[in-house]
């Protein structure tokens, strides 16, 4: 019996959860939603536009119809941005997950104020787009279909959406199908990692320490290098969505809780590596004493 085979075994298996949950987080409605890698904030879309009067919305038929509802220019300013967005049928928010989206509103209000601090405002999820493997997260795409489904004759063009944001995002989405193969490789090998050092708790050999070693250091290089690739492509896209979008009053936000999960399952698959090598040093030092004190050679 080698128990000290548990605690290499104990760090697998949180390995395996936390690369298990950066492929699932968000997967569906409410399942973990602030585990998400970028959020795009549209409660202020349209912000710039009621400053000026000398833009395409205003040419717009339907921009003066709602004007004449909603009265939103001559009223309070604040209130009517907000109102804005959401009469165009756009949301609050977009979060990309790695294998959906999801979009909601912010309650109890979008922007802080006197009364309501930055930390009480929670996403309320209204929806997510269908799971698939492989997904790419389009904000342009998932404006364009909140405006389609409004039903109200407002193009991402009337909104002056920056061209920029979907070339930016297009060039960084191989990184994202990258990652989504990576994390299901190394949900594999820290399995494997897991198996292999249950077994090496019956088997004391040096050999069993040594499979242990090589299958922990792939699941560690891997794991370092699906980390390295997701906070590359997150990092860049939301610069894309913040340098372009701010303009029109559209932010993005990079998801800090994935990126602690993804950089701990590393962390821990390098414990596992350490926990081996320290154990393979252990058996050869006692195989040696125990060879000089029995006085055995060969
Ligand atoms: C709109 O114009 C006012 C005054 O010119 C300015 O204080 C405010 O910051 C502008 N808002 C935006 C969103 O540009
Ligand atoms: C205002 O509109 C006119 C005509 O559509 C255009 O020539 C001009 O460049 C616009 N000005 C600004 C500041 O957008
Ligand atoms: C705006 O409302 C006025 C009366 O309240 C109406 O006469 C006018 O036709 C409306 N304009 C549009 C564009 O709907
Ligand atoms: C959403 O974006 C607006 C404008 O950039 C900002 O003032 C507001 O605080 C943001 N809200 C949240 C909940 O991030
Ligand atoms: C802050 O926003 C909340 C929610 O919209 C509202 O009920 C409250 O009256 C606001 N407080 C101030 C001081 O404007
Ligand atoms: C969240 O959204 C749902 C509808 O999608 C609504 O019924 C519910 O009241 C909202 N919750 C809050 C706290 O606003
Ligand atoms: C999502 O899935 C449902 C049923 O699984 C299907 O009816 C619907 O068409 C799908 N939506 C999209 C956009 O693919």
């Amino acid at each position: 019996m080698r128990l000290t085979a548990l605690f290499p075994a104990l760090c697998c298996s949180v390995a395996l959860v936390l690369s298990f949950l950066c492929l699932f987080a968000g997967h569906k409605r409410n399942f973990m939603e602030n585990y998400h890698m970028v959020t795009l904030n549209t409660s202020r879309i349209g912000e710039n536009l009621l400053n000026s009067s000398n833009v395409s919305l205003f040419n717009n038929p339907f921009f003066n119809f709602l004007n004449n509802i909603t009265n939103t220019i001559n009223g309070d300013i604040d209130n009517a941005i907000g109102d804005l967005a959401h009469e165009f049928g756009v949301e609050d928010f977009y979060s990309a997950h790695l294998m959906d989206y999801c979009f909601g509103t912010y309650v109890p209000t979008a922007l802080a104020n006197a009364t309501v601090s930055n930390k009480d405002i929670h996403k309320n999820v209204t929806g997510c787009s269908n799971q698939t493997a492989m997904f790419n997260f389009d904000p342009t795409a998932a404006l364009q279909k909140s405006l389609d489904e409004s039903g109200i004759p407002i193009t991402l063009k009337d909104l002056n959406w920056p061209t920029q944001i979907e070339q930016g995002i297009h060039d960084v989405q191989i990184l994202y199908h990258v990652a989504f193969v990576l994390y299901c490789i190394s949900i594999g090998l820290s399995f494997i990692g897991l198996l292999t050092a249950l077994l090496a708790v019956f088997a004391n050999g040096r050999l069993a320490a040594v499979v242990n070693i090589v299958v922990t250091t792939l699941a560690f290089v891997i794991l370092l290098l699906v980390s390295a690739i997701i906070t590359a492509a997150i990092v860049r896209s939301s610069n894309v969505i913040n340098d372009y979008g701010k303009p029109i009053g559209v932010d993005a936000h990079r998801g800090g809780k994935f990126l602690a999960i993804t950089w701990a399952a590393t962390a821990v698959m390098f414990i596992a590596i350490f926990a081996w090598c320290a154990e393979c040093i252990i058996v050869h030092r006692r195989r040696r004493s125990s060879t000089y004190v029995g006085g055995k050679h060969g």
